[in-house]
């Protein structure tokens, strides 16, 4: 079975798109989630970006050990301190260097000349190397790139020692085919590629961003970077669950599989909404609230006898369980203990007082609160209690 990593870049890409934004200690809860979610590599921040964001990289990088922890640069020696920097408490680290290599973007942005950006890559990468074994190289809107020069700047990228080559369909304009043609091209023409991980980083401009990734991992890429609930510049970048889900369950069409625990993705997916603000669609794939209702009678006839009628996913993978526990004005604390416990949702058993009293203000003014209403409550309460 072919193993693919997943790359999560919701606290990078996903927070810098608008109203997604986060505070130190929200960054510090969301990437713990993201720990209990088992993902391969948490792209925690742009630490040249602000020292607010190489700060939370820190504290990301002291309270989360199991997966790498990398940290964004451009190509110039002060984003590639700084993301060093950033990353000095991480037992894991990666600097993931960038560079645009499309006519456009080398002409209008970087006003650079082709061989200025081979030098920078050249000279960036080796110097990135010199402080970290584990680098990622980006070429930022690979998709509108000549072939030729592509493959030049991967070459050369690789020869300077980068572990893992990226190919970010940055602008979201590439289909699966096309997609497919420049990755078996970089497949059969770059020098050393076998020897490193291939990567993808697909935006959502055309809503084809879970496709392109697939097809991506079809063509035989080992590593996806994704976000929860799809969050990302612009239209956003292809969504972690959606990927995952899919390998999951047509696992007998794509033969590959993450190391994900699927049952923390509505977790994940929940704190997220909670932190930011940013709701999905009850149709949103995987997480939408009507993923698993059924309203028509026909379908509810069917789903009565044999939920596969109508669900092609097991709700246990995804951690969804009936539940039958009913929190009201006159529950206790125990009920509320067990309820959490049932949601999988991570607490503080000795604040559970304080969520309760929470919870009964709500039902004050609400009569009812549903699941999701008592995980936003705890969330809350529980971001403000972090990180001093
Ligand atoms: O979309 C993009 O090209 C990026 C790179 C920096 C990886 O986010
Ligand atoms: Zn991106």
């Amino acid at each position: 079975m072919k193993k693919i990593k997943i790359f999560d870049t919701t606290l990078r890409d996903g927070e810098q798109s608008p109203g997604c934004s986060m505070t130190l200690e929200e960054k510090v809860l969301f990437a713990k989630q993201l720990e209990k979610l088992n993902v391969d590599v948490i792209e925690a921040g742009f630490a040249a970006s602000s020292d607010k964001d190489l700060k939370a990289i820190q504290e990301i990088s002291k309270n989360v050990t199991t997966p790498i922890i990398t940290s964004l640069a451009r190509c110039n020696y002060s984003d590639i301190d700084k993301a060093y920097e950033s990353l000095k408490f991480a037992k894991k680290k990666r600097i993931h260097v960038f560079i645009a290599t499309s006519n456009i973007h080398m002409e209008k942005k970087l006003k650079m000349t082709k061989d200025e950006v081979l030098m920078k890559i050249k000279q960036m990468v080796s110097y990135a190397k010199s402080k970290c074994n584990d680098i990622e190289f980006s070429l930022e809107d690979a998709t509108r790139t000549e072939d030729k020069f592509m493959l030049e700047a991967i070459a050369v990228a690789i020869k300077c020692g980068a572990t893992t080559i990226n190919i970010p369909d940055t602008v979201g304009r590439i289909t699966p085919k096309e997609f497919n043609r420049i990755l078996n091209l970089i497949k059969q023409n770059v020098p050393g590629i076998n020897m490193v991980d291939l990567s993808v980083h697909c935006h959502n401009d055309l809503g084809l961003a879970v496709s392109n990734s697939l097809e991506a991992i079809e063509c035989g890429v080992n590593q996806v970077e994704c976000a929860i609930n799809g969050i990302g510049e612009r239209a956003g970048n292809a969504a972690l669950e959606e990927i995952v889900m899919a390998l999951k369950v047509r696992n007998d069409y794509y033969h590959a599989e993450t190391n994900i625990n699927t049952k923390e993705i509505i977790n994940s997916s929940k704190l997220l909404v909670d932190i930011t603000g940013s709701l999905v669609q009850n149709n949103k794939a995987i997480v939408g609230a009507n993923c698993f209702l059924h309203e028509a009678g026909i379908h509810q006839a069917g789903v009565i006898n044999d939920k596969k009628t109508y669900e092609i996913i097991d709700t246990e993978e995804l951690g969804i369980d009936a539940d039958n526990i009913v929190i009201g004005i006159h529950s206790g604390k125990h009920a509320l203990i067990s309820k959490l416990k049932k949601l999988g949702i991570v607490f503080e058993e000795e604040k559970i007082n304080e969520y309760l009293m929470e919870i009964k203000k709500y039902l004050e003014e609400n009569k009812t609160i549903s699941d999701e209403m008592i995980i936003t409550i705890v969330n809350k309460e529980r971001c403000k209690k972090l990180v001093p």
